[in-house]
């Protein structure tokens, strides 16, 4: 949701390295881009629709050590050039970058034109460079005008602005992510070198290439730097806020594509390494947080897209293994649950980014019930993995692709390993997902895949594609529409298989696609019966399971992973939805209409 990337520093090539950098965080916007930087004491912006990836950095030739750049995904008015940021001041001397939404820019924009402001675009954003001059009339300190223009404006924003008139880079932060990288000459925090520079961005992977020291802009906060130190303070009170320097573990290999043509397929092929590291937890700290929701009076799992899937499927978890009831809601809708929450109620909020807006305002309401929250993530260090009372890390590495596929199987694998600390059997679930795994890894062969890529190209012409499943089968079908709708644009739909004969089986034709998610369970007789009951209206029925029926048109053998067979069952689904995003020609990293982090409401 919009990426955003700045440098200030020794370096005399700032425009080349911003572009750089924005190419790595693409994944969070790819309608437009633009970029602004400082030279010869003159602020200059170029900007186009279009994605960053096929920008020439070598462009970016201007001697300068200032800049910061912007790739959008659009909220506030419509994907053109004149819309896609930095936006600028009427005498052109400022230029902002912004992520969020400006709530009362309505308000403002009516009391900035009738002070003789004029506006050129349709964003929200394009008040905050106004604000910030008009700002200027009254002080000559560029930190100062944008500290006031901060109190002024309502929402969550994330910016980054500079000025003609000032060596310094200015960013603030409410709601929205920002964080620094420390360019130090020496490299590691243990040996900290001279400071070569700052790099200011939405995310670790913009500046890995560079630094793995960071520190963390928290909300209600901005920052001044002017390349050799830099500053954090409280926008309302202008009060100092010391920061630590944090060495993160990320490598820049793990965030880079290697020799594959899309991130999807990279992070699909991962989960080979991923689903082991996610079990790779200490014991102590399972057995507290399986102790934390045994004796929370009610436990929430909440979540947005796919991470509410996991929670769904978490539910049956808790249920089967540990004999525990627990509550899923997802995030959006759970402002509304505040009625049931006190202080002894439990919130476990799943995110992979750390960042999603619906997942910390639930996690806001929670607390101010009192109420304690566990997080799991993938992204350490972020705002939910901080706010929480406990955060528990899936290690799954850096994920680019907004299709999230090894982040999935990262959260399930740790929900069940609460499941069975729950039930006292730690040990065993522990076995089963490090079994698990080495099923993956025998599974994602390479005829494997050749298999689903056959059987992608078979359907890919097809309108409709139904799942079905029952138990933790069942949210997983709920997430193979996801994973299908998001990246080829199939319409795709899950059901509970019991369902279907309520009204969906209306919608079977002669030759309709009909997944089935079945493992060898108590409900596999039950998951069979449904297939047949569509195969016989005419459904082409494609089973996912570790045995073959005769009623299965097409068999896609899967482990028998019992307790953990979502986990093997969702990763065929997600390999056949990147060749079906392939054969109908669509870039399954950049599908339309999404990123990968959604931190507006
Ligand atoms: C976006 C992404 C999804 C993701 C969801 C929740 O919609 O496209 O892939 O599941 O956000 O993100 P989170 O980072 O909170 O897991």
């Amino acid at each position: 949701m919009c990426g955003i990337f700045g440098y200030i520093g020794e370096r005399n090539d700032a425009g080349k390295v911003v572009v750089e950098g924005l190419k790595n965080l693409e994944y969070r916007g790819y309608d437009s881009w633009g970029v602004a930087w400082k030279s010869n004491g003159i602020v200059s912006v170029r900007k186009d629709v279009g994605k960053i990836s096929d920008v020439r950095s070598e462009d970016f030739s201007d001697i300068c050590s200032l800049a910061i750049a912007h790739t959008r995904w659009a909220t506030h008015g419509g994907v053109t050039k004149i819309n896609a940021h930095p936006h600028t001041s009427c005498d052109q001397t400022v230029a902002v970058i912004h992520n969020g939404i400006v709530e009362n820019y309505e308000e403002l924009r009516r009391e900035l034109t009738a002070k003789g402001h004029r506006f050129v675009s349709q964003t929200d954003t394009e008040i905050i460079p106004h604000l910030i001059e008009e700002e200027l009339k009254t002080t000559k300190d560029f930190a100062a005008a944008v500290r006031a223009t901060c109190l002024r404006i309502r929402g969550r924003f994330a910016i980054v602005a500079i000025h003609t008139h000032s060596a310094m880079l200015v960013a603030a932060r409410n709601g929205s992510p920002l964080i620094v990288g420390v360019k130090r000459g020496g490299g590691e925090v243990s040996a900290p070198g001279r400071i070569e520079g700052y790099f200011i961005a939405s995310d670790i992977p913009a500046f890995l290439d560079q630094t793995r020291i960071v520190q963390y802009l928290d909300d209600g906060e901005m920052l001044v730097s002017d390349g050799k130190s830099i500053l954090f303070s409280d926008i309302q009170t202008g009060e100092e806020r010391p920061k630590r320097e944090i060495e993160i573990q990320w490598t820049q290999q793990q965030a880079e594509k290697g020799d594959f043509e899309h991130y999807m397929m990279k992070e699909i092929m991962e989960q080979k390494e991923s689903v082991a590291r996610a079990v790779n937890q200490d014991d102590a700290q399972i057995m507290t947080l399986a102790k934390a929701i045994r004796e929370a009076q009610g436990t929430f799992l909440v979540g947005c897209g796919t991470a509410s899937k996991a929670c769904l499927a978490a539910e049956y978890f808790f249920s089967v293994i540990a004999d525990k009831h627990v509550n899923v809601a997802p995030a959006s809708e759970f402002k509304l649950y505040h009625h049931f929450l006190k202080p002894e109620s439990l919130i476990v909020v799943v995110s992979q980014s750390g960042e999603t807006a619906d997942v910390l305002e639930a996690m806001r309401v929670a607390k101010s019930a009192g109420s304690k929250v566990i997080a799991i993530v993938n992204n350490e260090g972020s705002t939910i993995a901080r706010e929480a009372d406990y955060a528990l890390r899936i290690n799954a590495g850096p994920e680019r692709a907004v299709a999230s596929t090894k982040a999935l199987t990262g959260q399930l694998a740790v929900l069940l390993l609460i499941a069975y600390a729950l039930a006292g059997k730690l040990r065993e679930g522990k076995t089963l997902l490090l079994e698990t795994s080495s099923a993956i890894n025998d599974m994602l062969n390479p005829r494997y895949i050749e298999r689903l890529k056959a059987l992608a190209d078979k359907i890919q012409t097809k309108r409709d594609i139904f799942i079905i499943g029952k138990s933790w089968n069942y949210p997983m079908a709920l997430e193979s529409a996801i994973k299908i709708q998001e990246v080829s644009y199939i319409h795709a739909e899950g059901f509970a298989g019991g369902e279907l004969k309520h009204g969906p089986i209306a919608l079977i034709e002669e030759g309709t696609p009909c997944i089935a998610l079945i493992g060898k369970d108590e409900v596999e007789q039950d998951s069979l019966s449904n297939a047949i009951e569509l195969k016989a209206r005419g459904g082409f029925i494609i089973g996912i399971s570790p045995d073959r029926y005769d009623a299965f048109d097409e068999w896609i053998r899967v482990p028998d992973a019992t307790a953990a067979q979502a986990i093997v069952n969702i990763i065929p689904i997600q390999v056949l939805a990147y060749f079906l995003a392939v054969a109908r020609g669509k870039n399954p990293d950049m599908p339309r209409n999404l990123a990968k982090s959604v931190t507006v409401k």
